[in-house]
């Protein structure tokens, strides 16, 4: 089973003043994984405290194998979902963004302006998407061929304490 979390960043869409298209699309995409369930899919406004703590909360209390963002990845003054990943995240995961911009560079110049990231918190993997519905389109199709196999070693892997506890040992 891949439990996953969609969040969608935008001001806008958080104080109702837009149809938020881009999340219940990628959540969409998202169930066509194998073994694929959405836990939760919300919106959260542009704002740095506010993400980290939905990241932090599905990675730690709900333990999601997958999060999903879509929205706040571009050069806008309030496109700070880049900043509140890495500011959760224990380890990068950059093969995710750099496969997303190498290949929508194909499709649009504009897909520089993405300045997306991915990393792993926990067993949780988190991966920053652009926010429109082209650009999420576009962009699942590139990673989702990696995704079951990047969650798969995720749930294998030992949990923090146990690695502490094995480098404790070797290092005695
Ligand atoms: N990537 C793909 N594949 N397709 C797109 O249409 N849009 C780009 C880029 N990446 C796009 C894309 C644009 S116009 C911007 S501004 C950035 O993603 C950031 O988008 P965001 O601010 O909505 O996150």
């Amino acid at each position: 089973m891949i439990r996953i979390g969609v969040l969608t960043a935008s001001d806008r869409s958080a104080r109702g003043e837009r149809e938020d298209r881009s999340g219940p699309l990628l959540a969409e995409l998202a169930l066509q994984l194998p073994g694929a369930v959405i836990v939760e899919q919300i919106v959260v406004s542009d704002d740095v405290p506010a993400l980290q703590a939905v990241l932090r909360r599905w990675a730690d209390d709900l333990q999601l194998d997958l999060v999903l963002t879509t929205g706040g990845t571009g050069f806008a003054p309030r496109d700070v979902t880049p900043e509140a990943t890495l500011a959760v995240v224990d380890r990068l995961a950059p093969g995710f963004a750099e496969a997303m911009r190498a290949v929508s560079l194909q499709v649009t110049p504009h897909a520089m302006l993405s300045r997306a990231v991915a990393g792993i918190r926990g067993h949780t993997l988190i991966v920053n998407m652009p926010g429109s519905p082209r650009a999420v389109r576009e962009n699942f199709a590139v990673i989702a061929p990696a995704l079951p196999h990047a969650v798969q070693l995720l749930q294998d892997a030992p949990d923090a304490e146990a690695h502490h506890q094995f480098r404790g040992v070797q290092t005695a």
